[in-house]
């Protein structure tokens, strides 16, 4: 396992086009920058890979990073990456989309997040993890620090530096930092690594907005890697405690935080429909697990082999999901104009 300690900040680079402003956080093997871009003006933030001494392999794993997100950048809850490029001075970066508000690790020292809130949070990262996984892309890194939030306060999953498909098993490794939300089978091999790990994380992920701490963590006790790993592996999941927090989500919850993966949901899809039937139940409004699922749902409702006139009616109604119906004064003044 990499554990690169703390590493103290390298100094941003010179980049054509774009202004430094200020430094947003430091990782491992990179440092995130805010630049402000000059045409067209906008902030944006910029990762650099700044590992001293850098292996050819950090670098090819950098491109990989750039391209995973660059597959997935039209996702609503995946953060979009703009370029890659190599610095003047030798360093590879990368132009991302800047969320200016702290990310859920920062939020989850001071805000308590709701039941309802956590459930909709819970769907969205789920759905981003499902895209990654159906391109054959596994993350491996979920965490609230890895969850930033946008202007508007929509989320975004970010930090693809370790992500990989199955075959590259070995290829990243979990940094020393991310031990709280990880898999107790991806603790001491890669290699053992499945969407179940990544359903694993989010779980701990949403544990952790709900409780203000990691599923493990022992608020003053020993939280040292070892122990923590020790706890990981061996003792069961602690349920959140709260009372507001139904027991079908505590269920669902302690089953995806499952030692075994194969008592866990077998995809972030299945993570996802858990939590929306925890919302159903709650009869809060149901969050989307898939920005097109109602349009998808409606077409398997279709091919559901119903006659023809059925099939027709039903189309119609598809449309109308799609596009919004037309105000009605609009279409009044236009009957009157022609
Ligand atoms: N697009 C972004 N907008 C705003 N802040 C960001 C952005 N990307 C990263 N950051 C900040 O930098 C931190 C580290 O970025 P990350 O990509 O996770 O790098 P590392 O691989 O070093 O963990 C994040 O936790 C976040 O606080
Ligand atoms: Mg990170």
């Amino acid at each position: 396992m990499n554990a690169p300690g703390k590493r103290t900040p390298a100094p941003p680079p010179e980049l054509p086009g774009l202004l430094y402003i200020a430094p947003l956080g430091s990782g491992g093997y990179s440092d995130v920058y805010l630049y402000e871009q000059q045409m067209p003006r906008m902030r944006v933030a910029v990762k650099v890979l700044n590992a001293p001494g850098l292996s050819e392999h950090a670098e090819r794993r950098f491109g990989a990073e750039a391209n995973a997100m660059a597959q997935l950048a039209d996702h609503p809850h995946i953060v979009q990456v703009f370029r890659a490029d190599v610095a003047p001075d030798g360093r590879p970066y990368l132009v991302m989309k800047y969320y200016p508000q702290p990310n859920l690790a920062q939020r989850a020292r001071g805000e308590r997040f709701s039941v309802p809130d956590g459930l909709r949070i819970g769907i969205q990262v789920s759905s981003a993890v499902e895209a990654a996984h159906r391109i054959g892309i596994l993350h491996r890194d979920i965490k609230p620090a890895n969850i930033l939030t946008g202007q508007y306060g929509t989320l975004g999953l970010t930090d693809f530096g370790i992500a990989g498909t199955k075959a590259e098993a070995a290829v990243g490794q979990i940094d020393g930092s991310s031990i709280p939300w990880a898999a107790p089978e991806v603790l001491f091999s890669a290699e053992q690594a499945d969407e179940r790990s990544d359903v694993y994380s989010i779980a701990a992920t949403l544990w952790h907005l709900l409780v203000g701490r990691s599923p493990f963590d022992l608020r003053g006790g020993d939280n040292t890697a070892v122990s923590l790993m020790h706890r990981i592996t061996s003792t069961p999941a602690p349920p959140t405690g709260r009372g507001d927090v139904p027991p079908s989500l505590e269920r669902l919850l302690h089953g995806a935080l499952a030692k075994d993966p194969a008592g866990r949901p077998s995809t972030a899809l299945a993570f996802a429909r858990g939590l929306q039937a925890v919302e159903q139940e709650q009869r809060l409004p149901l969050t989307a697990e898939w920005y097109w699922s109602e349009i998808e749902r409606a077409r398997r409702e279709i091919s559901r082999g119903l006659t023809r006139r059925q099939r027709l009616r039903a189309a119609v109604s598809l449309r109308s999901l799609r596009t919004p119906r037309r105000p009605r004064r609009v279409s009044r003044a236009r009957e009157s104009s022609g």
